[in-house]
């Protein structure tokens, strides 16, 4: 099949980027998203013409590298793939697709479709921990943890960081990562020692990025590649609402907002 391909090209974070259009030729229904975009790249590399730069990694849908918006949907059009995953079969010959970079201010653009989704790391350097003891392993079994935890752990962990929630968000809103992360933890046992101060502070991570606030959309939920799901912001809220007002001997250190007396209990 032959595609017109409309590629945003933009050469650095300072530079005004524009829509730039290609043709693909020959393009097999067997190609993923990114094997075409390789084809083009070697096509313009041949031309001596600078090739599209995207993110990219494992190629299995597992490292949360790859992503960008396919006719402005983040990871194109199958529910719960990502680009690296979409294959070509997805499309029909003459079909115009316009590639554009994530679209939020925290994510600002660092080439063509790549982004800084650096802000992610931050909010995870806030609290995505456990503190262990380090010395020999401890026995499997001391810890047990219900099935129940591990099923909700482990769906909370497929989040891949992939930023795809934040693009597909009207208000560019990073609930539905940050849930994912904080939630991961918080409902296993080995993470409730820090689990108040992982919830504010990754919270106050959040807020202190360039993100919007969440008002209930759920386009993150439509647009997440792993399907992830919006109850994960409500637990995220209701966990929320219980650090901050759980009396306490010491006063939690939340980074960017002032301290009260009143998480105190003297
Ligand atoms: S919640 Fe989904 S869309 Fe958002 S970063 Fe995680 S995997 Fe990507
Ligand atoms: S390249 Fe790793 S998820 Fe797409």
């Amino acid at each position: 099949m032959n595609l017109t391909l409309k590629i945003w090209r933009q050469k650095d974070p300072k530079t005004a980027g524009q829509l730039v259009t290609y043709q693909a030729k020959d393009v097999t229904a067997d190609m993923s998203f990114l094997e075409m975009l390789d084809v083009l790249n070697e096509e313009l590399i041949r031309r001596g013409e600078d090739p599209v730069a995207f993110d990219h990694d494992c190629r299995e849908g597992i490292c949360g590298s790859c992503g960008f918006l396919i006719n402005g949907v983040p990871h194109g059009p199958r529910r719960g793939t990502t680009v690296c995953q979409l294959h070509m079969r997805s499309f029909k010959d003459g079909d115009s697709l316009t590639l554009e970079p994530w679209r939020a201010r925290a994510f600002p653009v660092i080439k063509d479709l790549v982004v800084d989704r650096s802000a992610f790391d931050r909010i995870i350097q806030a609290g995505g921990y456990i503190s262990a003891p380090t010395g020999s392993a401890p026995d499997a079994a001391a810890i047990l943890v219900t099935k129940d935890s591990a099923e909700t752990a482990m769906d909370a962990a497929a989040c891949i960081g992939c930023g795809a929630c934040v693009a597909a968000c009207p208000n560019a809103s990073a609930m539905l990562f940050t849930a994912a992360k904080v939630t991961h933890l918080n409902v296993l046992p080995q993470g409730q020692p820090e689990r108040d101060a992982r919830t504010l502070n990754m919270v106050a991570a959040m807020a202190s990025e360039n993100f919007g606030s969440c008002t209930n959309h759920a386009e993150c939920e439509a647009a997440c590649p792993k399907d992830i799901p919006l109850e994960f912001i409500a637990g995220l809220n209701r966990d929320l609402l219980r650090s901050v007002f759980r009396p306490r001997r010491e006063p939690l250190a939340v980074r960017g907002t002032p301290q009260s007396p009143a998480h105190e209990d003297t």
